[in-house]
């Protein structure tokens, strides 16, 4: 999809030729003389039409236009998540049309991030899965125009929308394919695929280096596959070497059968998602690509399937990790803190300024959160308080949840120096205690994406979550440039 920035005041859209358009109507709009002014205040007067975000008023043909196909839609106070939700309803209602470009319509002002929004919005409400459909249907929507008063105030938050779309697709793309569509050998080489980009290289690992590396925790959970698990080692070289790098960690179940620990079969399909995590490091270096800021970033995946066979590891199990910490698999489906603890290990080699993991982790925080927010855990406050702010602007929120030393006590066993897993409750809690003890040297944070990253029922399917909150908070760290050795040079800018 293209999309296209353009100075334009309200006054003069009523002469815009184009296949659709929407317009962002905001509390207490001044209204003009034009066509399409008459046409929002009358509608407004008559009660037809409401400034509240989400109603909708569609006209065909109208009077004085040069557009046949108007969507008035209300964009509340004009705040980015009104935006959002004026959007998306809009689109949802222009994509059930011929119509094949659209230009979108701030009446007022755009604020900051407003369009970045709406960009985000259309792109959304209009992308479609077709990678394994027989007949895909091209996507209807070809060019989206954004029209404001003053457009060059607009253009950062434009162009980081723009990038955004590519990664948030891409995360999409991936999470949503098929677990035979998306093997981690697929994964891989959609990860080396991105290294055509500038600035990013990768590097894959295979079983026997693995296996030299000494995880093995992560190849335990490979044991019952046929799937020959990858170890994906992204970097995006952003500025100069002695820079210490964020590392982003995403797992990258490609499908999560339970193991010998096996699910119930309703909706296991959607254990396809469980690689999720790893989507979305693959949709940050996407965005990292187009965007280029002066930053270093490493993403690590580790990627395999959770199979039962005869081979697979069985409740009871005691394997050795990376770190060399010995752990006991009580349940082999909590696999995804056993790939994520050999790839922390690995993270410590580069030193990093950060590390933050990503991962479809328990459904414990799917039940405490639901699908609106993330859980957010972490070991340091600055970090913490830079995810919880970039959440809030990219309109991609997460929640921080506790990391007492209470909550390990279940982790504790005699046959092993941890278990995998505790009792049921706080589930989420205690599976990020579990990997903290793999963390203990860098800044740390965890993010538990298993209620946000993808959407069930009628509207199945991936979410691109948490992209755009990851390239926020990778932005602004890019403006806040660290000495190595993790040593902070000044004071962290606000965010
Ligand atoms: N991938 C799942 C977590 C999950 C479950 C995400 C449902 C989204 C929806 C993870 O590997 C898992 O199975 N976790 C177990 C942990 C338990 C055995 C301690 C869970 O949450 O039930
Ligand atoms: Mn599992
Ligand atoms: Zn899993």
């Amino acid at each position: 999809m293209d999309f296209e920035l353009k100075t334009l005041a309200l006054g003069t859209a009523a002469d815009e030729k184009c296949d659709a358009m929407v317009v962002l109507v905001t509390e207490g709009l001044h209204t003009g003389k034009d066509a399409l002014s008459s046409l929002i205040s009358q509608a407004l007067a008559a009660g037809d039409l409401e400034s509240k975000p989400g109603k909708i008023l569609s006209a065909y043909g109208a009077q004085g236009l040069a557009c046949q196909r108007v969507v008035l839609a209300g964009a509340g106070d004009g705040s980015t998540k009104s935006v959002r939700q004026a959007v998306a309803a809009a689109v949802a209602v222009v994509k059930t049309g011929p119509a094949k470009s659209l230009l979108i319509v701030f009446s007022a002002a755009p604020r900051v991030g407003a369009v970045r929004a709406a960009v985000l919005a259309a792109a959304d409400a209009s992308y479609a899965y077709t990678t394994t459909k027989s007949k895909p249907e091209p996507r209807k929507l070809k060019r989206v125009t954004i029209g404001c008063a003053n457009s060059s105030s607009a253009k950062t938050d434009f162009e980081r929308a723009q990038a955004l779309v590519l990664g948030v697709e891409m995360a999409k793309e991936w999470a949503n394919r098929p677990a035979n569509h998306a093997t981690p050998s697929m994964l891989a080489h959609a990860a080396k695929s991105l290294a055509k980009q500038p600035k990013i290289k990768c590097e894959v690992l295979g079983p026997s280096q693995v296996e030299k590396l000494g995880m093995g925790s992560f190849m335990a959970v490979s044991r019952g596959s046929d799937e020959p698990l990858r170890f994906i080692v992204l970097r995006y070289d952003g500025a100069a070497k002695s820079e210490p790098p964020v590392v982003l960690v995403g797992k990258g179940i490609t499908f999560d059968t339970g193991g010998i620990s096996l699910k119930p079969a309703p909706e296991m399909d959607e254990m396809k998602f469980d690689m999720s995590g790893a989507a979305s490091v693959l949709g940050v270096f996407r965005a990292l690509a187009e965007l280029q800021p002066a930053l270093n970033v490493v993403g690590l995946i580790p990627a395999c399937e959770n199979m039962p066979d005869g081979r697979a590891i069985k409740p009871g199990d005691v394997v050795t990790s990376m770190s060399g910490q010995t752990i006991e698999i009580l349940n082999t489906d909590a696999e995804g803190r056993l790939v994520l603890c050999d790839a922390l290990t690995y993270a410590e080699r580069f030193k990093p300024r950060a590390v933050i993991d990503i991962a479809t982790l328990t459904g414990a925080c799917m039940i405490a959160l639901g699908g609106v927010r993330s859980g957010m855990f972490s070991s340091d406050e600055a970090l913490a308080n830079a995810l919880l702010a970039a959440g809030e602007s990219a309109l991609d929120p997460c929640w921080r949840l506790p990391l007492d030393d209470e909550y390990a006590e279940g982790l504790k066993t005699h046959f092993a120096d941890v278990a995998n897993v505790s009792g049921r409750a706080g589930g989420a809690i205690t599976a990020a205690k579990f990997l903290q003890r793999f963390a203990t040297r860098f800044p740390w944070a965890h993010l538990d994406i298993a209620g946000t990253a993808w959407k069930g029922a009628a509207a199945k399917g991936a979410t691109g979550r948490p992209v755009g909150l990851l390239v926020d908070y990778l932005l602004n760290e890019a403006s806040r440039p660290v000495a190595p050795q993790g040593k902070s040079t000044g004071k962290r800018a606000a965010t």
